[in-house]
């Protein structure tokens, strides 16, 4: 696992966006899996800026992203979707075909799972995996658990987690209790994984589950175990780590 600090959440997002060019340049029509939440934007946004000047291309890439809410509609901009378009997908020249966000509105949690494990081997499996850090260590919506969960999955919302959300939605019954994800098995074969993570907040969790034990009750944690991890962390991130 390779640590780099950076000096605060613009430096993290810049340093991460320049790892994902490195990715796309050396390799046009790569796999890239995305990952939504706050941590990512500034990285999503510097690519785009690289885009309009000219340096990057994103016409030959595939993107599959790690999760989305059961339930939503893409048209709900709080649906991992919108979210994608809204910050990368409709602000540089992706082919929109080759984007890929599990399916919300597909009931049958166990077609849908299925499908989007086949696809991501169809599409020759995942070059760099982008994620976040939740507080409580989850990668994805693999939260702390007995074991780690494999393939892609349906997981019922915690109740802290329904609660958190509550404040994008109208009410407290508009906030989706599942979610579909990607496994740990899933991210786990990704050629490269890419995890960005800024903030004091976090620098408890950093410490936790990149210098603690492996363990499923810290999901991230078996990151240590993957042969190429890049983490982008600003200083206070990092403020904690022995
Ligand atoms: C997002 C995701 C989540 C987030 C995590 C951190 O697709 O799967 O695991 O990466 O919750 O979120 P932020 O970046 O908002 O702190």
């Amino acid at each position: 696992m390779r640590i780099i600090e950076t000096k605060d959440y613009t430096d993290m997002s810049r340093k991460a966006a320049n790892l994902i060019a490195a990715q796309i340049v050396t390799k046009p029509n790569c796999v890239l899996g995305l990952a939504t939440g706050s941590s990512p934007i500034g990285t999503y946004d510097r690519l785009v800026e690289m885009y309009e000047q000219g340096d990057l291309d994103f016409s030959g890439i595939s993107t599959v992203n790690l999760d989305e809410y059961k339930g939503l509609d893409r048209e709900n901009d709080q649906s991992y979707y919108y979210f994608m378009h809204e910050h990368l997908f409709d602000r540089v020249n992706v082919v929109a075909e080759r984007t890929n966000v599990p399916n919300g509105m597909e009931p049958d949690a166990d077609k849908e799972c299925k499908r989007y494990e086949e696809l991501i081997a169809s599409l020759g499996g995942v070059d760099l995996q982008l994620l976040g850090l939740g507080h409580n260590g989850h990668i994805g919506f693999n939260e702390p658990a007995e074991i780690f969960d494999k393939a892609t999955h349906c997981v019922d919302l915690t109740e802290s987690t329904i609660e958190a959300n509550k404040r994008f939605f109208a009410s407290v019954d508009d906030v989706p209790r599942q979610a579909y994800t990607m496994g740990i098995g899933t991210i786990m074969r990704a050629k490269k994984v890419l995890l960005v993570v800024s903030g004091e907040d976090k620098a408890d969790i950093v410490a936790k589950a990149f210098f603690g034990d492996v363990t499923p009750q810290v999901p991230a944690s078996i990151l240590q175990m993957h042969p190429d991890v890049t983490v982008v962390a600003d200083a206070a991130a990092l403020s904690k780590i022995p």
